[in-house]
């Protein structure tokens, strides 16, 4: 048994979207979520700096006793699990991407499979890598959807605006795939909206994925928490503790007890 927190990080709100399926799935761990609010987006930045981030987040992370570290970032899983996992062996660390490209492949009947994402995670080709080793007759049509985060991070969630984004981006989807991987974990927030457009396309999170991998991974190694009481999410920022505060209450569905800014880390 092991009562030490999971570490979580994203650039901002999105890694949220992991956490709420962390607590339905290990309701007794304790969570230290860590949004990286100063320097979002990451999806437009050079995989040398999220790789940098990465690290430092991890490092903080670990000094704060985590027991495991998730990736809740498609971006900074193609730029940096790789470079983490070498970095930090004594602890387990995963990242989307994988648990997401074999849900879908479990979800797609005809084999082609969308991918939205950041632009540096489309242009990484992760998911072709990770779908292809998965099954290599599946096909993969991808798209970078850069205007979605800065909405998510503002609360825009629903609207005109949103709207007509949403078709700007995934019009070329309809009628070739049935499956659609929401390849950053800021994209399920938009979950209704993007529905309403493609309608009949099974859209894939990687969230619950996660939660599971993680679960089977703190089983293995006798690390689940036996806490009695339900789990607690300690957030920190580097930026903008309130805002983050508010939008991630929405998003979370539960109160976020004041985040704390960290700006020597
Ligand atoms: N939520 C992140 C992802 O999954 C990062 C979005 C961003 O900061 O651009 O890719």
């Amino acid at each position: 048994m092991e009562n030490r927190p999971i570490g979580v990080f994203d650039s901002g709100l999105g890694g949220l979207t992991v956490v709420k399926a962390l607590k339905k799935i290990l309701p007794n761990e304790r969570i230290l979520y860590f949004g990286d609010t100063a320097r979002l987006p990451y999806g437009v930045k050079s995989r040398d700096l999220i790789i940098q981030y990465s690290i430092q987040i991890a490092r903080f992370l670990i000094k704060n006793d985590a027991k495991m570290i998730i990736i809740a970032c498609n971006t900074a899983t193609a730029m940096a699990l790789e470079i983490l996992k070498n970095n930090f062996t004594h602890i387990p660390i995963i990242g989307v991407i994988e648990p997401g490209s074999v849900q879908a492949s479990l979800d797609s009947k005809n084999k082609k499979i969308g991918v939205i994402g950041t632009v540096a995670t489309i242009n990484s080709k992760a998911y072709d890598t990770s779908l292809s080793l998965i099954d290599k007759e599946i096909q993969v049509f991808s798209k970078q959807c850069p205007l979605f985060v800065p909405f998510v991070e503002e609360g825009m969630v629903k609207g005109e605006a949103i709207n007509l984004i949403v078709e700007h981006y995934l019009s070329s989807f309809k009628n070739k795939i049935d499956t659609m991987i929401l390849g950053c974990t800021h994209y399920p927030i938009l979950k209704p909206v993007i529905k309403d457009f493609v309608k009949n396309i099974k859209l894939v999170d990687s969230a619950s994925a996660v939660a599971n991998h993680a679960k089977s991974i703190l089983i293995k190694k006798r690390q689940m928490s036996e806490l009695e009481c339900p789990n607690q999410i300690e957030c920190f920022v580097t930026d903008l503790p309130r805002k983050f505060g508010k939008l991630g209450e929405i998003f979370l569905g539960e109160k976020i007890n004041h985040p704390q800014l960290v700006d020597d880390f």
